[in-house]
């Protein structure tokens, strides 16, 4: 096949350019656009990247059409049903399912480096009892890089290795000491017996005082969670930790900057903001009047958990979410959950309106994971950090792929000026 080229003219000077088009294994072609600057002199200007590919990537697909999450080319709804979190971790990782020995020595791998430096944990007393967890989460795994720096080559295999494996297993200990600093209880240690997800319970709601029990339905729960949430290509927060990595940066503070990214409710702060709306929203009868507050211009008000920058169809993940609410609140015996009868309501009434079927605007992922949450016992503000636990494996991924490729050139965009143009300083006394 003739390798396919776009023209371009400028009209002005009839200078032309051949921009050579490169194909992916699957989706839509990308223009290769160095040739515009070089031969035209102009940038391309796309304010928030939505029309820009950044990168060559193996690891996620996404047709935003189709509702298709591809990892590794497996699709997410084969991933929910039939695999586990640590495998996705594998999968994602190495771009391969694991054999047996192969995942049960990356198990062990990940159940041997959940302890923090006893050092870490003191950093915790330095917040307030209130202090937002992501706002601790991030700071404490930027900390990390000030203990393992000397040790970190990011060009040696090896090194990058470790460092995959100890952030994975050490994010649920970081989550849980920051929940733990904010009830004012003591740090539970974890548990390498334990698998990752019930781990994670333990060291969340287990106190010195009494038994815990561990109740397998909600560990499930939350590796299927931990799975829909494992990597979603380049979102905001990967593109952070690409664009801080790509300096070269210590990873532990590339992923760091990428829980900050995160934070935000456009991004993964979205499922706490999801959770104040329904509670906000309180009643089916009060859903119309906030339906009209999404669409008003003049207000702020946005329907949280709805809509996507690259879905235009469904969130498959929204989709998987909503199924297992039921089942979830069903085997936690919460057969009657206002907030999830809330929430199907809403998302109801929110697609038969013109506005949000025009706007292609369905759930996202954030929109149901929060019922779940709440019906495990998770308080609000340790939603977007749950999240930050699963992309975390995403997050090192792509860090991974960025560094060992040896293309890789540090990000850098460009702008389009509209400040002043020059002018000569003048004195305070003159202005
Ligand atoms: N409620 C009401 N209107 C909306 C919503 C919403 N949730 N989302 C988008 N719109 C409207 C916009 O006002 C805009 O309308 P207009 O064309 O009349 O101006 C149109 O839909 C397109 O929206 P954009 O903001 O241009 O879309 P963009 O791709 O930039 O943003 C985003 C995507 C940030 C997800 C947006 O839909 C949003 O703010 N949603 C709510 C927050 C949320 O749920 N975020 C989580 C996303 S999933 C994730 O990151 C894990």
């Amino acid at each position: 096949m003739a390798d396919k080229k776009f023209e371009l003219t400028d009209l002005a000077s009839g200078k032309k350019s051949l921009l050579p088009v490169k194909s992916g294994t699957i989706g839509p072609d990308v223009l290769d656009i160095a040739a515009i600057n070089r031969d035209h002199g102009v940038f391309t200007h796309d304010p928030g990247f939505g029309f820009t590919s950044a990168c060559e990537s193996r690891i996620t697909y996404i047709d935003g059409d189709a509702g298709v999450l591809l990892h590794r080319g497996y699709p997410i709804e084969q991933l929910a049903e039939k695999s586990s979190f640590m495998e996705v971790c594998y999968l994602l990782l190495n771009g391969e399912l694991p054999n047996r020995p192969d995942l049960e020595k990356f198990t062990n791998d990940i159940q041997h480096h959940t302890m923090l430096n006893e050092s870490l944990l003191r950093f915790y007393n330095g917040f307030h009892h209130n202090a937002h967890p992501m706002a601790m989460v991030s700071a404490v795994i930027a900390s990390m890089s000030a203990f393992y720096h000397d040790s970190m080559d990011i060009h040696n295999p090896r090194n990058r290795e470790i460092f995959a494996h100890r952030i994975i297993a050490k994010i649920p200990t970081i989550a849980a000491a920051a929940h733990k600093h904010s009830l004012g209880q003591p740090f539970v240690y974890p548990r390498n017996d334990l698998s990752y997800c019930a781990n994670m319970l333990n060291m969340f709601f287990a106190v010195p005082c009494e038994p815990y029990y561990i109740d397998p339905v909600a560990a499930e729960a939350l590796d299927l969670l931990f799975i829909l949430h494992a990597d979603h290509e380049q979102n905001a927060s990967t593109s952070t930790v690409r664009l801080a990595g790509s300096t070269g940066a210590n990873p532990y503070a590339a992923i760091s900057a990428g829980v900050a990214a995160l934070w935000g409710p456009a991004h993964g702060g979205a499922n706490e903001a999801v959770l104040s709306m329904l509670e906000q929203i309180g009643t089916v009868e009060n859903i119309p009047k906030y339906i009209a507050m999404a669409k008003d211009k003049n207000s702020h008000f946005r329907l949280m958990g709805f809509g996507h920058r690259v879905y235009k169809n469904f969130d498959p993940r929204a989709k998987i979410i909503r199924g297992a609410c039921h089942k979830v609140l069903e085997s936690l015996g919460q057969t009657s959950n206002p907030l999830f009868e809330l929430a199907l309501s809403l998302e109801e009434l929110a697609l038969k309106d013109d506005y949000f079927i025009e706007r292609k605007l369905y759930p996202n992922v954030d929109f149901y994971s929060g019922v779940i949450y709440s019906a495990l016992g998770i308080p609000r503000s340790m939603f977007t950090v749950m999240f930050a636990i699963a992309r975390t494996v995403g997050w090192v991924a792509h860090w991974q792929e960025m560094i060992s490729d040896p293309a890789m050139r540090i990000g850098r965009p460009r702008q389009l000026y509209t400040g002043s143009v020059k002018r000569d300083y003048v004195g305070v006394e003159k202005r």
